[in-house]
C-alpha cells in the first residue's frame, strides 16, 4: 500500500485576479488530503470524509474521462461550464471519479486498484481541498505502478483534473499543494513559479471559518467573468498592482503595509461580488485594531486569513464576532509520500 498526502493553501493575495494574468501569492497550510492506493482485483473508491464508496471498471473510468475531456472542450468553446458542473454534481462520486479517470488516462494505467481518500481540508473553502486532491491521486498512482513522475510532472496532470472541476483556473492552487512552501505564481505560457521565502512572516496569521459556500469556485470565477468587463478589469489590475507591492513588503518585513493590502484586497474581492455579510464583518472589526483580513480563495464564504502582531487582540477581536481563529502552521512541506 502507498500513502501520499498534499497540504491544502491559503491565497495572502491575488485570488480571482489571478485568474486574468496578475500574480498571486499563495501558501501552503498544515491540514493535509490523503491518498492510500492498493492494487486490487478491481478499482475501488472510498472517500472517508462523506463515507461513500464505488466500483468501477477500468474502461467505465477510461469513457468518463473521453466524456469530460469532450464535455470540457465543449464548454470553453461556448465559455459555458455549466453543462459540465452539472455532469459531475449529478454524477455518484464525480469529482472522485473525475480525477481517478483523468489520471488513469494520463499516466496510463490500466490495471485495477483500490483508492482511500481522507482529508483534513473541509470541501469547497477555499483552502485548496480540491487541489491537494488533484495532486495526491497522481503521486499516489504514480507510486503504486512505479511510474514515477517529477514534481512538475504531477503538477501538470493536477491542472488537467483540476481544468474539470473548475474550467479554465489559475493553476495556483495546484501549483502551492504540489511545492508547498509559499509562492508567487503568475498564469502564463509557462507560468511563473517561484518559491518566496517568507519565514519570519508566517507566525500572527490565523484562519478563520465563516460558512460553506453556495457557489463552487466554478461558479464564483464565472460569476467575476460575466461583470462589465470595463468595471471588472479595473479591480483586477488594481489587485495585481497590490500584489506586485505585496512581494515588496514582505522582502522588506513591512507589515504595516502588508496589513493595508490585504484590507484593500479584501475592499476589491467585495466589489468583485465575491465577499459575504460575515466576511465583510470580521474584515471591518480586525481593521479596526489594525490588522489586516481578507477572503481566501474563490469566497462566497469559505475561509479567511488574518494577521496582527498582536495574536491575542487578533483572536479576542475575531471570537466577539462569534467565530473561531484557527492557528495553522503555514509553508508547509508540499506533496510528499507518507508510506510505501
Ligand atoms: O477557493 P479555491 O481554494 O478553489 O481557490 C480559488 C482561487 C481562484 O483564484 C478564485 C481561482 C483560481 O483558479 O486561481
Amino acid at each position: 500500500m502507498v500513502t501520499c498526502s498534499a497540504p491544502g493553501k491559503t491565497h495572502l493575495i491575488g485570488e480571482h485576479s489571478v485568474v486574468y494574468g496578475e500574480p498571486a501569492i499563495i501558501i501552503s497550510v498544515g491540514k493535509r488530503a490523503y491518498v492510500s492506493a492498493e492494487k486490487a482485483e478491481s478499482v475501488k473508491i472510498y472517500a472517508h470524509d462523506i463515507n461513500e464508496s464505488g466500483v468501477f471498471s477500468i474502461s467505465e473510468l477510461k469513457e468518463f474521462a473521453e466524456t469530460l475531456q469532450q464535455l470540457w472542450a465543449n464548454c470553453f468553446e461556448t465559455k459555458n461550464f455549466v453543462p459540465l458542473y452539472s455532469l459531475l454534481k449529478n454524477e455518484h462520486l464525480g469529482h472522485i471519479k473525475a480525477m481517478i479517470a483523468k489520471t488513469m488516462a494520463e499516466l496510463d494505467i490500466n490495471a485495477p486498484f483500490s483508492l482511500k481518500i481522507s482529508s483534513e481540508l473541509p470541501i469547497g473553502s477555499g483552502l485548496g481541498s480540491s487541489a491537494a486532491l488533484s495532486v495526491a491521486v497522481p503521486k499516489a498512482l504514480s507510486e503504486l505502478f512505479k511510474n514515477t513522475l517529477t514534481l512538475d510532472e504531477i503538477n501538470q496532470v493536477a491542472y488537467k483534473i483540476e481544468s474539470l472541476a473548475h474550467g479554465t483556473p489559475s493553476g495556483g492552487d495546484n501549483s502551492i499543494c504540489c511545492y508547498g512552501g509559499a509562492l508567487w505564481f503568475k498564469k502564463g505560457t509557462p507560468n511563473i513559479i517561484e518559491p518566496l521565502h517568507l519565514d519570519f512572516t508566517l507566525k500572527n496569521f490565523v484562519l478563520v471559518f465563516t460558512r460553506i459556500p453556495q457557489l463552487t469556485t466554478g461558479e464564483l470565477v464565472s460569476n467575476v467573468r460575466s461583470l462589465d468587463p470595463e468595471y471588472r478589469d479595473l479591480r483586477v489590475n488594481q489587485l495585481g498592482m497590490y500584489t506586485y507591492e505585496m512581494r515588496e513588503c514582505l522582502a522588506k518585513q513591512d507589515f504595516t503595509r502588508m496589513k493595508e493590502l490585504m484590507n484593500l484586497a479584501q475592499e476589491l474581492l467585495a466589489e468583485l461580488g465575491v465577499s459575504i455579510d460575515a466576511i465583510d464583518r470580521i474584515h471591518t472589526a480586525v481593521k479596526e485594531i489594525n490588522g489586516g483580513a481578507k477572503l481566501s480563495g474563490a469566497g462566497g464564504g469559505g475561509y479567511m486569513v488574518c494577521y496582527h502582531e498582536d495574536l491575542q487582540l487578533l483572536e479576542q477581536t475575531i471570537k466577539k464576532l462569534g467565530y473561531v481563529p484557527e492557528q495553522v502552521e503555514l509553508g508547509v512541506e508540499g506533496v510528499r509520500t507518507e508510506r510505501k
